[in-house]
């Protein structure tokens, strides 16, 4: 009988509006991206798909609140390497990482880029890594919130310089950049997806991006590596999620959903633009999506062995 109603619940499904949790803040690189792909999944599921922030906790309140919702496909999250971070970053959650989500398939990868206040003294990045080694504390490094990515991404580069600076919290790198562009804030590392917009609009200034190559967007502006990190790689990426629980069928609607989204050539065209790639096909099953996850969460419960939170 169970097996019935979840089969006859698939067929119908979706019959009423999915909701898209965004764990960070309005105008952040998670909710460009969710509005992006949502509105693509809306048209083909025939259901509106409804955002919702549920900024907090380095976007652990919003994985929380999917931990708890039914496993029936009208809830999903957005989410990104900080969902994998947070299992060995944070002691208190309140779900089990690794037991809790149902991976829906990978949407996109892209490097973050390192930017400064307009009025920063530094016009290169062998200035601006002077200036911040000579500075330290008096620095101030903007952030969303520990484990997010501009968290982890000014960790490893305090790091590689041996440097503290003041972190800045903030609930997304949305109002992150609203106080580095009113300059309240020194620095911020944050995804190109909201940083190539405001670097071509001059609002900011960008020195260094944390992939190996180059970006063709951004093809001025040198590497991590280049400019003397030797073996600074720092690159994200986006996925979705369902509960733990949510039958088969409705799994593959959603990620046939996302896979359309996807396949759209005016989408692709906008995530190349701000320096994002979209993962191939082959990376895009629930089962490839769950893989690279379960690697992730291993990877940084090796870095960060006891958690700080
Ligand atoms: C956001 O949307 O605010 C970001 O994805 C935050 C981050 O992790 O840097």
């Amino acid at each position: 009988l169970a097996l019935a109603t979840a089969g006859a619940q698939a067929q119908t499904f979706p019959s009423r509006p999915i909701t898209m949790i965004v764990p960070f803040a309005a105008g952040g690189p998670s909710d460009a991206i969710a509005r992006l792909v949502g509105q693509s999944m809306s048209a083909s599921l025939g259901q509106q798909v409804v955002i919702e922030n549920i900024a907090g906790a380095g976007g652990t309140a919003g994985a929380a609140r999917l931990a708890k919702a039914a496993p029936d496909g009208y809830t999903i999250l957005i989410h990104h390497v900080a969902l994998a971070a947070g299992a060995a970053l944070y002691g208190n959650l309140t779900y089990e990482t690794t037991n809790a989500f149902a991976p829906l398939g990978l949407i996109n990868y892209g490097p973050m880029v390192l930017l400064s206040k307009k009025d920063y003294p530094a016009n290169t990045i062998a200035e601006l890594l002077k200036m911040v080694k000579e500075n330290g504390a008096k620095t101030t490094i903007a952030h969303a919130g520990v484990g997010s990515n501009a968290h982890l991404c000014g960790l490893l580069l305090q790091k590689a310089l041996g440097v503290t600076l003041t972190e800045v919290g903030y609930r997304g790198t949305g109002p992150a950049m609203n106080d580095l562009m009113g300059g309240q804030v020194d620095l911020l590392c944050d995804q190109s997806t909201t940083a190539v917009p405001q670097i071509q609009a001059a609002t900011i200034k960008a020195f260094a991006v944390t992939s190996k190559e180059r970006l063709p967007v951004l093809k001025d502006i040198p590497t991590l590596e280049q400019a003397g990190l030797k073996g600074f790689e720092f690159v994200i990426w986006h996925g979705l999620y369902a509960p733990k629980g949510t039958p088969a069928d409705v799994v593959g609607k959603l990620n046939g959903a996302l896979q359309k989204a996807l396949n759209d050539e005016a989408i692709v065209k906008r995530f190349v633009d701000v320096g994002t790639n979209v993962f191939p096909p082959s990376e895009r099953s629930p089962d490839a999506h769950g893989a690279r996850f379960a690697a992730e969460i291993a990877v940084w419960k090796s870095v960060i062995p006891k958690p700080v939170n």
